[in-house]
C-alpha cells in the first residue's frame, strides 16, 4: 500500500507528461526546477538556500536558484527603484520600470510557468499550492518592499499573488525563502526517503501524528506501547487515529475542507 502510494506520488511529480513513469530520468537529469528571485535585499536570501535540503537539492542539480538585485535595473545611477505614491500617502512604492525591465530580461532567458508576487493580500500559501508549484519548471518570485509595487506590474506581468499568512512582514524575502523551501523539498530526489513527503502534515489534510525516538523511557515518560510492539498494521492504524485526533483538536478546518 505504501509502495503504491509513493509510486503514484512519483508519477504525479513527473513532468513533462511523456516522461511519466520514468521518474529516474525526470528527477535527476531532465527537468531540474529553476527559480529566479527579484529583490532589493539579496543579502536576506544568502543563507536560507545554503543548508540542509535546499543545499542538497542544488548540489544534486534538482534545483537552481538565482537571486537578482533589482537595482541592476534601476532608473538612475543612484540605484533608484522606488518612488512616492500618486494621490499621496505614506511610504514608497516599487516603480514599474525596474521591475518591468528585470522581468522582460529574465523572460528572454526562461519561459516562466508563473511570475509570483509575494504579498500579504495574495492567495494564502498551503501544502496544496506547494505541491502544484513543485510540478513547474521555471518560477520567478518578486519580493515586494516599502508599500508594495505599482499596480500595473501586478496587472501586466504577475500571474500569481501569494501570501504566507495573515500578517505583514517588512518585505517578500522571507516569504520567498519559505516558498522555495516548501516547493524544493517536494522535488523527487531531494528528501533522503522520498516517500516521507507523502506523510507530512497537510499532505492529506491531516496533521502528522506524534513521533518518538530513543530512549523508550525518559524520566518515566513512556513511548506508547503500540510503537514498540512491531506490528506495522497496528502502528499504521494508531498513527492515522492520532492524526485524526490531532487534526480535530487543532485544525478542524482542515477536516471540513478535506478534498
Ligand atoms: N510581504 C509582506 N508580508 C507578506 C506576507 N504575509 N506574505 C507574503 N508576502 C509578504
Amino acid at each position: 500500500m505504501l509502495m503504491k502510494m509513493s509510486y503514484c506520488w512519483f508519477l504525479f511529480q513527473c513532468r513533462p507528461p511523456v516522461l511519466r513513469g520514468f521518474l529516474f530520468i525526470r528527477s535527476n537529469y531532465l527537468c531540474p526546477m529553476h527559480i529566479d528571485i527579484l529583490t532589493v535585499l539579496p543579502e536576506l536570501l544568502e543563507s536560507p538556500f545554503q543548508h540542509s535540503m535546499m543545499k542538497r537539492a542544488q548540489e544534486k542539480g534538482l534545483l537552481t536558484i538565482q537571486v537578482h538585485q533589482l537595482r541592476k535595473w534601476a532608473v538612475n545611477e543612484y540605484g533608484m527603484v522606488d518612488d512616492y505614491q500618486f494621490g499621496g500617502g505614506a511610504g514608497m512604492l516599487m516603480m514599474c520600470e525596474p521591475l518591468a525591465k528585470a522581468i522582460e530580461e529574465l523572460s528572454v532567458q526562461r519561459k516562466f510557468d508563473e511570475i509570483i508576487f509575494l504579498t500579504p493580500d495574495g492567495e494564502l500559501f498551503n501544502q496544496k499550492a506547494a505541491n502544484s508549484l513543485s510540478l513547474k519548471e521555471n518560477l520567478l518570485l518578486i519580493c515586494g518592499h516599502y508599500k508594495g509595487i505599482d499596480e500595473r506590474i501586478r496587472e501586466h506581468f504577475v500571474t500569481k499573488e501569494i501570501s504566507i499568512g495573515d500578517y505583514v512582514l517588512s518585505g517578500g524575502e522571507l516569504p520567498a525563502a519559505i516558498l522555495v523551501d516548501a516547493i524544493g523539498r517536494l522535488l523527487p530526489g531531494v528528501l533522503n526517503n522520498e516517500t516521507s513527503a507523502l506523510f507530512d502534515s497537510f499532505q492529506d489534510n491531516l496533521l502528522a501524528p506524534p513521533v518518538y525516538t530513543r530512549p523508550e523511557d525518559f524520566r518515566g515518560w513512556k513511548v506508547p506501547d503500540v510503537l514498540m510492539g512491531g506490528n506495522h498494521k497496528l502502528i499504521e492504524e494508531w498513527r492515522h487515529e492520532q492524526s485524526l485526533i490531532r487534526t480535530k483538536e487543532r485544525r478542524p478546518d482542515l477536516l471540513n475542507g478535506a478534498d
